[in-house]
């Protein structure tokens, strides 16, 4: 054979290869689609055949697929496949099925897994995804949170995602941007899940008096003047168990709503819910209607904490937060005092 075909062989194999690839995903993605629809109950292999228009073998060999992704499908022996109610992997086309947003989110990436999402960000070269972009992990190796902490991130055990915003110069006051991010989750979390999700100062989600969210906000600051370019917001929310060595402080929406498989619903929630309010803030100058929101779920009014800025720890009882989501606390000297950077603790 000639060098030139050769090459066409080679493309032509490489051509239905692609092609191949192409159709399995998409099958995946269609026998998925089908039994979400009938979450729970038995879908039989000839129903999936003749509506997908392949064959048996071939649903057989996809569910097989399927199983291997983590899905929890089982086969019903002479009945069909069942998809079990608990089943909660990510999947794409789920989370784009719900999401009402007109730039977050639309252009977004899942992986298996990722040291951390807002590292992976801040790594990324940010003029290769538009503004909105999402990452989302199914597991972080090393999920950071505030002060240097450890964010426990085990697989399939909650949601780990972060979005990449740029800015311009009109934006460059994101002080209220957490608090956006806090006010988000906890509207999804009771919009999704039904139930009640407290915000604890500064950016912490709480259900149940215990720890199921955490927000990590990280500036990446750019060119000459030093200006803000892009703003990376991190969040990890608990689904399923709780990091047990933290079952004193942290809970998931699984152990507080007695709810499973609403990942997909969950991010989808918190995207919507984040672009509401952060074109509610950053466009419409309505950062009061945030922070009214963010007061109303503020659990810590008028309880002593020991809060701990860059100079000192005390103890102080809170007050509540003003426009720009500083707290005010009262010490035991009786002096009002703005926080608006730092942290509290409840129990010390
Ligand atoms: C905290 O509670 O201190 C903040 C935790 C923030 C965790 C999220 S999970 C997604 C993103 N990637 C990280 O490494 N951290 C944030």
């Amino acid at each position: 054979m000639s060098t030139d075909s050769y090459f066409l062989v080679d493309t032509a194999l490489f051509l239905l290869y692609s092609l191949a690839r192409k159709v399995i995903v998409l099958l995946k993605d269609n026998v998925l689609c089908i039994l979400e629809q009938h979450k729970g109950d038995v879908v039989t292999g000839g129903r999936l055949a003749s509506e997908l228009g392949v064959s048996r073998n071939a649903i057989w060999k996809t569910i097989r697929l399927l199983q291997d992704d983590g899905n929890d499908i089982v086969s019903v022996p002479n009945k069909g496949y069942r998809l079990l109610g608990t089943n909660d992997t990510l999947f794409e086309k789920f989370i784009r099925d719900g999401l009402m947003t007109s730039f977050i989110g639309q252009d977004m990436r899942i992986l298996p897994s990722v040291h951390s999402t807002n590292q992976y960000l801040k790594e990324l070269d940010a003029d290769t995804v538009d503004s909105g972009f999402v990452l989302i992990a199914d597991e972080q190796t090393g999920g950071r949170g505030r002060r240097g902490r450890v964010f426990v991130s085990r697989k399939g055990e909650g949601v780990y995602f972060s979005i990449l915003l740029k800015l311009g110069r009109a934006q460059q006051d994101i002080r209220l941007l957490t608090v956006c991010a806090a006010v988000a989750v906890s509207r999804a979390i009771e919009d999704v899940c039904g139930i009640r999700a407290d915000i604890k100062w500064v950016n912490d989600v709480f259900c149940d008096g215990k720890k199921v969210c955490g927000i990590l906000t990280e500036a990446v600051v750019s060119g000459e003047l030093q200006e803000l370019s892009t703003v990376i917001v991190g969040i990890g929310i608990n689904t399923g168990m709780a990091p047990p060595e933290f079952s004193d402080i942290a809970t998931s929406v699984q152990e507080a709503a007695g709810v499973c498989g609403l990942r997909n619903r969950l991010i989808a929630g918190v995207l919507n819910q984040f672009e509401a309010v952060y074109l509610d803030y950053t466009e419409r100058g309505n950062g009061a209607g945030v922070i009214e929101y963010y007061r109303s779920r503020l659990f810590i009014i008028g309880r002593q904490v020991l809060v701990s800025d860059v100079n000192s720890s005390y103890v102080a009882t809170v007050q509540g937060v003003d426009d720009m989501g500083a707290l005010i606390v009262m010490d035991d000297g009786g002096v009002v005092r703005f926080v608006s950077s730092g942290e509290i603790k409840l129990k010390w």
